[in-house]
């Protein structure tokens, strides 16, 4: 099981969709996740999406599950893993309640550790909307570095906005390890 020190993460369950729900049919949530994604969310469409990800093999999603109270706070995983550049894309959320508190950092930290430690990833990236600066300051929080911006990319409340990709190398992964900055995040 992938844990730190206050979550778990656990592959989804088909009893996750209804608590998946709340959060995805959230607009506040909702807001900052990628276009594509159906709204709103109905407990059918998200039963066939977990089971869908039962079929995937590495390219997994995970339930972050909070260790203290067993309660299902959001999700997170690899959307794509480019295996010959060993590339790995990453995605995440959680519910507006768990804002704030540290967990993202740490959830994403546990996905970083797992995917430069066993999967033998040398790069990690993601994009993120230039309106969610509270993602970003949570990616910088782990050495994630702004590599580039795709200008008016997307559409949203009626405007367009950046999207700004970021990365992370496993070598510098490494160097915050040597340098204590991976543990407290
Ligand atoms: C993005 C997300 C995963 C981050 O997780 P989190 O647990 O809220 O983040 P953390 O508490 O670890 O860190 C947030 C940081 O942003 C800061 N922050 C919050 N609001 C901010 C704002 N408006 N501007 C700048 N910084 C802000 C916090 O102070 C904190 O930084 P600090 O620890 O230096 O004080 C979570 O907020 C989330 O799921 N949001 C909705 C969905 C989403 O945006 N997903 C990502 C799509 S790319």
């Amino acid at each position: 099981m992938l844990h730190s020190e206050r979550l778990f993460l656990r592959p989804y369950e088909i009893a996750d969709a209804k608590n998946v729900l709340v959060f995805r049919n959230d607009p506040e949530v909702r807001r900052f996740l990628v276009p594509g994604i159906p709204y709103p969310l109905s407990v059918i469409e998200e039963e066939r999406w977990i089971e869908g990800q039962s079929k995937e093999a590495e390219c997994k999603s995970f339930a972050i599950i909070l260790k203290e109270t067993g309660e299902y706070i959001g999700g997170c995983g690899f959307n794509r893993i480019n295996w010959q550049s060993r590339v790995a894309t990453i995605g995440i959320f959680l519910g507006q309640p768990f804002w704030n508190k540290g967990l993202g950092t740490e959830a994403v930290r546990i996905l970083i550790e797992f995917a430069f430690g066993e999967l033998n990833v040398n790069k990690i990236k993601l994009q993120v909307f230039s309106f969610n600066k509270r993602a970003i300051r949570s990616y910088e929080k782990n050495g994630f570095k702004i590599e580039g911006v795709l200008r008016e990319e997307v559409y949203r409340n009626g405007q367009y906005y950046d999207e700004i990709v970021m990365g992370l190398l496993a070598s510098e992964w490494k160097d915050r390890r040597s340098a204590g900055e991976t543990r407290s995040v």
